[in-house]
């Protein structure tokens, strides 16, 4: 594996079909098993590491964001990865600097009213490196499934050539999803954060036994969560984000709650065969995770 700064150097390097994974570092499972999933369908994978100070709307916690390049760098070789892109500041933003990237409409609802300016930041950053990077294909994961559409429309609007790939959420083995942000939750609070995962779980298994209503599905989350401090409960249709009244489309049920120090988001996306709803519960570590642990 090799370390690259630049944009330029980063292109030099390429042989084949070209995988991105962008990521703001502190790895977990999660991002360990894209870089597996990634693996397998490209020749050179890169990933990226960039804490992206535009995307964060309260600067407390850009500067509260856990980092370890060193230690990313480690899991990323140990993963297969070629390229490991980590600019500075500079690189990404510096001279002129007069560009952002604004997605209107899937970006109005749920997160887009919780983090003002956050779905700018990410589409502009993300543009930036699929300009300057140019891959093929790059991986982003259901965890985040807003910030997900918000890239899809960004990615087609622009005509960038380049393929999207959706990972499912990877979870602890109690349901927990893993998130960078986990390593700040204490033993008492992990356990109140597990009745996101219950709670979605449970709305999922009601849509297995027949309930199309969101209100309902809505409430069965509500309910199992009414202990922490709840940004939103929503059913949204998977590709606008804007609400939905019943479970007739592809759509997806989110959560965002507040636990302790930690704003946390998690959801079931219900994909649709054969005109039939499918809940994505995402995959289960079979250990706990060891990387989201305070050391
Ligand atoms: P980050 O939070 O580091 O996440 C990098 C990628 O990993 C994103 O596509 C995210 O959806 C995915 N991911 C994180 N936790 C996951 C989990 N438990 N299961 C599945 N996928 C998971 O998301 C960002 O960084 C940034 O906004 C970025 C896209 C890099 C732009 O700065």
């Amino acid at each position: 594996m090799e370390v690259t700064r630049t944009f330029a150097e980063t292109r030099e390097k390429y042989r084949g079909r070209v995988g991105l994974l962008p990521t703001l570092g502190f790895f977990h499972e999660g991002h360990l098993r894209l870089m597996d999933m990634l693996r397998e369908r490209c020749d050179t994978l890169v990933v990226s590491l960039f804490v992206n100070p535009t995307q964060f709307n309260d600067p407390a916690d850009f500067d509260a964001y856990p980092r370890d390049e060193e230690r990313d760098a480690g899991l990323a070789a140990e993963h297969g990865v070629d390229l490991f892109f980590a600019p500075d500041v500079d690189e990404v933003y510096g001279g002129v600097s007069v560009t952002t990237v604004e997605v209107s409409g899937v970006t109005v609802e749920m997160e887009g009213k919780h983090r003002p300016g956050h779905f700018v930041g990410v589409a502009t950053v993300v543009a930036k490196l699929f300009a300057g990077l140019r891959p093929d294909m790059a991986m982003f994961g259901r965890k985040d499934a807003q910030q997900l559409a918000v890239l899809k429309a960004m990615t087609s609007d622009l005509r960038f050539p380049i393929e999207i790939v959706e990972a499912p959420v990877v979870r602890e083995p109690d349901g927990l999803a893993l998130s960078s942000r986990n390593v700040r939750l204490s033993r008492e609070d992990r356990e109140v954060a597990l009745a996101i995962s219950r709670g979605l779980f449970q709305a999922a298994e009601q849509v297995d036994a027949g309930e199309r209503r969101g209100d309902r599905l809505e409430s069965t989350v509500s309910r199992a969560i009414r202990h922490l401090d709840v940004d939103y409960v929503q059913l949204a249709a998977v590709d606008t984000m804007q609400p939905v009244p019943d479970l007739s489309a592809p759509a997806v049920l989110a959560v965002a709650a507040r636990v302790g120090p930690v704003r946390l988001i998690d959801n079931v996306i219900f994909d649709f065969v054969d005109d039939k709803p499918v809940p994505d519960r995402g995959i289960f570590l079979d250990e706990p995770s060891s990387l989201t642990r305070l050391q």
